[in-house]
């Protein structure tokens, strides 16, 4: 057994910021699954809204927010969340985070629904530069101990609190625990076949406050963005909604410019409405992708703004400076997530969360663009902030023994191998873009023949089991809540009810595995 005053688990801008803003007299164990730098943070590329222009005002991001959010959000949090952005910002800044600027002011760009310029930015490769800056500070600190390939597998339940978690760190298993324990461990892209997410993208997090029975809110809303590269052979790598933020153009295979059918801010139109307007676009033509023309953009600003998407998709054959890019949606962000209230306290005592894995009100049915990082900042700082002033005990307390290691997992490999390929795709057919109750019920009842043929999985088995084990359980709980939606809201769309149902303005939420309506 090991020992700390906080465990956080997840190394992206939720975990490396909450890691650093807690308390530096305490002992703290960052824990991540791969190594420090693999996360969808260190990928993020639009930028980190904030309001920092004289023509912008906390009132403008709030309602924004609010809009984009489909009557979901809560509004406390999000006035939270756009208050306190410069000063988060202002943190970053101070901590080397090296921003754009333009005539040495910081430069902002435009991305969907946001009614003003105010997406702060690293060119566009915005997360690398928040993550180097966090890194850095993060491993100059004596305090926090970082334990690579330590992959989280169940929380520590003793009492009805959280006591820590049981780790495998490099295949050895150990109870880590703590006072505090913060769950950052992001999203869940990975139950799809196409997503923007990297492969830790599993859903651990979910799946581990699911198994210990705390609140999860929201989570048959899945945010699709509508411009991955979409090319055979190559990862569905992001093409920022900042290319149609600075003039990029939408085509379909004819060379039409559509998207001013669909919304009267075409291409900046929100991301659910883009999403179903391109996979309508594919659809009606058997296309595999529309393509987005970059060139409108000019060179010049191609280059200053976009060099990392110009080089990869040169990498796979694309001069985005002669063609346009063949795209298409994939799953990007998961809007539900564990309940927290304003300082990311979940329904288990010493249990918080933070980042992409949380459901602070946020973002309600449908996320505005670059409020995620934001997200991060502004809850990782508010949960140090409430660690430090409640008093919690630092001695840990409470040591659970674990059950000795049986000696080989009863599960068939080649089961949890079928299970990994196959998954992604069911998901994806069933609970895609455009969903509707025949395939929810379709998907449902084949994720539960997976999950009763993995019964024989517990904590002892071996790694990658354990992440299918928590794919089913998060595709379970997607697909459990989009099924009982029985309207089309935000990142959510039933063909079956296709339209806002002001008797579901309300949330879905899962506790002790019973589904109710908050
Ligand atoms: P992540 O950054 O995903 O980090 C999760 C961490 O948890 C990883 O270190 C992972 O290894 C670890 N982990 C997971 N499970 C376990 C486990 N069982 N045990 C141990 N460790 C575990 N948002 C914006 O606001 N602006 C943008 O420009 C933007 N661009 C994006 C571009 C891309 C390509 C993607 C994928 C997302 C983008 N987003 C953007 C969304 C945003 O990046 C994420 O929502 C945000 O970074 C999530 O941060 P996080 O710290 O919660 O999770
Ligand atoms: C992007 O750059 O398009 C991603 C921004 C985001 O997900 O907030």
């Amino acid at each position: 057994m090991k020992a700390y005053d906080a465990i956080v688990i997840g190394s992206g801008a939720a975990g490396l910021y909450t890691a650093l803003k807690l308390p530096r007299e305490w002992r703290i164990a960052l824990l991540t699954k791969e190594n420090l730098t693999l996360s969808s943070s260190q990928w993020a590329q639009g930028g980190i809204a904030a309001v920092v222009e004289p023509d912008d005002s906390f009132r403008l991001h709030y309602d924004d927010t609010l809009a984009a959010g489909a009557g979901l959000c809560e509004p406390e949090a999000v006035r939270v969340l756009v208050e306190e952005a410069p000063e988060r910002i202002c943190e970053l800044i101070a901590l080397g985070v090296e921003f754009d600027r333009y005539q040495g002011r910081l430069a902002v760009t435009l991305e969907a629904a946001h009614s003003r310029k105010r997406i702060l930015h690293a060119a566009d490769a915005t997360g690398r530069e928040l993550v180097r800056a966090l890194v850095e500070e993060v491993q100059a600190l004596s305090n926090i101990r970082v334990i690579e390939e330590a992959l989280a597998i169940d929380l520590a339940l003793d009492g009805g609190r959280c006591r820590g978690v049981l780790v495998d760190a490099l295949g050895v298993r150990e109870w880590y625990m703590a006072p505090v324990t913060v769950l950052a461990t992001g999203g869940a892209g990975q139950v799809f076949a196409y997503t923007t997410n990297p492969a830790v993208a599993t859903g651990d997090g979910i799946a581990m406050a699911a198994r210990a029975g705390v609140a999860l809110r929201d989570l048959e809303f899945v945010q699709f963005h509508p411009t991955a590269l979409a090319i055979e052979g190559a990862p569905r790598f992001l093409i920022s909604e900042a290319v149609r933020g600075e003039g990029g153009q939408l085509v379909n295979l004819a060379g039409e410019r559509f998207m001013g059918r669909y919304h009267p801010r075409g291409e900046l139109a929100p991301r659910d409405v883009v999403a179903r307007a391109i996979f309508d676009q594919m659809q009606s033509s058997g296309a595999t992708h529309v393509l987005i023309d970059l060139r409108p953009i000019g060179e010049a600003l191609i280059e200053q703004r976009f060099p990392n998407i110009a080089h990869v998709c040169r990498k796979f054959g694309v001069d985005v400076f002669g063609e346009p890019v063949p795209v298409a949606p994939a799953a990007h962000y998961w809007m539900g997530g564990v309940v927290t209230d304003l300082d990311g306290r979940t329904s288990l005592p010493g249990l918080f969360a933070v980042g992409e894995v949380a459901s602070t009100g946020v973002h309600g049915a449908n996320r505005l663009a670059s409020n995620s990082l934001l997200e991060c900042l502004v809850f990782a700082h508010r949960i140090a902030e409430a660690v430090r002033s409640s008093g919690i005990s630092r001695t840990a307390t409470g040591i659970i023994h674990f059950p000795p290691a049986a000696a080989q997992s009863p599960v068939n490999f080649e089961l949890v191998q079928r299970i990994r390929n196959e998954l992604p795709w069911l998901v994806w057919r069933t609970c895609g873009i455009i969903r509707d109750a025949d395939g929810l019920r379709r998907g449902l009842e084949q994720l539960q023949m997976w999950k009763q043929q993995l019964s024989g999985v517990d904590a002892t088995t071996e790694r990658a089991t354990l992440e299918v084990r928590n794919l089913v359980i998060a595709a379970q709980l997607l697909l459990k809540c989009a099924l009982a939606r029985t309207e089309s809201r935000g990142g959510h769309y039933r063909s079956d009810h296709p339209a806002p149902d002001p008797a579901w303005q309300v949330h879905t939420e899962i506790a002790e595995g019973r589904l109710f309506q908050t």
